[in-house]
C-alpha cells in the first residue's frame, strides 16, 4: 500500500534503522538495537517499515501472532468466536513514526496497514491486539475502533478490533 510518497514494505538490508527516532526511548531502543534484530532472527514478529524512495524509514510497526483468552470477551462474543477454544489474535507490538513525519497522518495509515496485513496476508487472525503505552495513546487507537481489553489503570492498557466485518463500528468517524 502507499501513503503519500511512502511506501509499505518488510523491513530488509537497505533501511537504516539507526537513523530513526520516534521520541519514545523504548520504542527507539528496541528498533534500532537488539530487540527488534532477536525478533526478526527467531521469528517472532514481521516488521513492516513506511519507506520514501530513497529507502529512508517514515515508520515502522511489527506484527506477531497472539492468542486473546476467550473469557475476556463479552458472552455474545465468546459465543461468535469460540469454537477453536482461546482466540487467534495478531499483536500490533511496537509502532513508531520518525519524528520529521510524526503528526501528518503516517501513523493513521500505519494501524490502517496492519489490518489490512492481517486481513490479507497468509496467516490470518479475527482480532488485533495493541498495547497502549499512554493514557493519550488510547484515544489515538480507539480512533480506529480499538476497545479496552482490560479495566487495568495503569498503562501499558491491552487494546482490540475486530479484522473483519464489525471492526470499524468503534472508531470515531471525523
Ligand atoms: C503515536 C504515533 C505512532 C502517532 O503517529 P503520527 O503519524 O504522529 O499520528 P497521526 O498524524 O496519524 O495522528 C492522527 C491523530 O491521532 C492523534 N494522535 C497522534 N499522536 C498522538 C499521541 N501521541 N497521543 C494522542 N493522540 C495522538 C491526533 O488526534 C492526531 O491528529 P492531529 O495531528 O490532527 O491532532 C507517533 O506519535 C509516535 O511514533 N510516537 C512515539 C512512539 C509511540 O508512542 N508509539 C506507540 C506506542 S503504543
Amino acid at each position: 500500500m502507499e501513503q503519500g510518497s511512502f511506501r509499505f514494505v518488510a523491513i530488509s538490508e537497505l533501511h537504516d534503522r539507526a537513523a530513526f527516532t520516534g521520541g519514545h526511548a523504548e520504542i527507539d531502543n528496541y528498533f534500532q538495537g537488539e530487540g527488534l534484530t532477536r525478533d526478526l532472527q527467531q521469528f517472532m514478529a514481521k516488521c513492516y517499515v513506511a519507506e520514501t524512495v530513497t529507502h529512508e524509514i517514515g515508520g515502522f510497526f511489527t506484527l506477531s501472532m497472539a492468542v486473546l483468552p476467550l473469557d475476556k470477551l463479552s458472552k455474545s462474543k465468546r459465543k461468535s468466536y469460540g469454537r477453536y477454544g482461546d482466540v487467534p489474535a495478531a499483536l500490533l507490538g511496537r509502532m513508531g513514526v520518525n519524528t520529521p513525519f510524526q503528526r501528518q497522518g503516517l501513523g493513521s495509515s500505519m494501524v490502517v496497514e496492519a489490518i489490512e496485513v492481517v486481513r490479507n496476508g497468509t496467516i490470518t487472525a479475527p482480532i488485533l491486539i495493541v498495547d497502549a503505552k499512554s493514557e493519550s495513546l488510547i484515544e489515538f487507537y480507539t480512533q480506529f475502533g480499538f476497545q479496552r481489553l482490560d479495566e487495568s489503570p495503569d498503562p501499558p492498557i491491552r487494546m482490540w478490533r475486530m479484522v473483519g466485518a464489525g471492526g470499524e463500528e468503534n472508531e470515531v468517524k471525523g
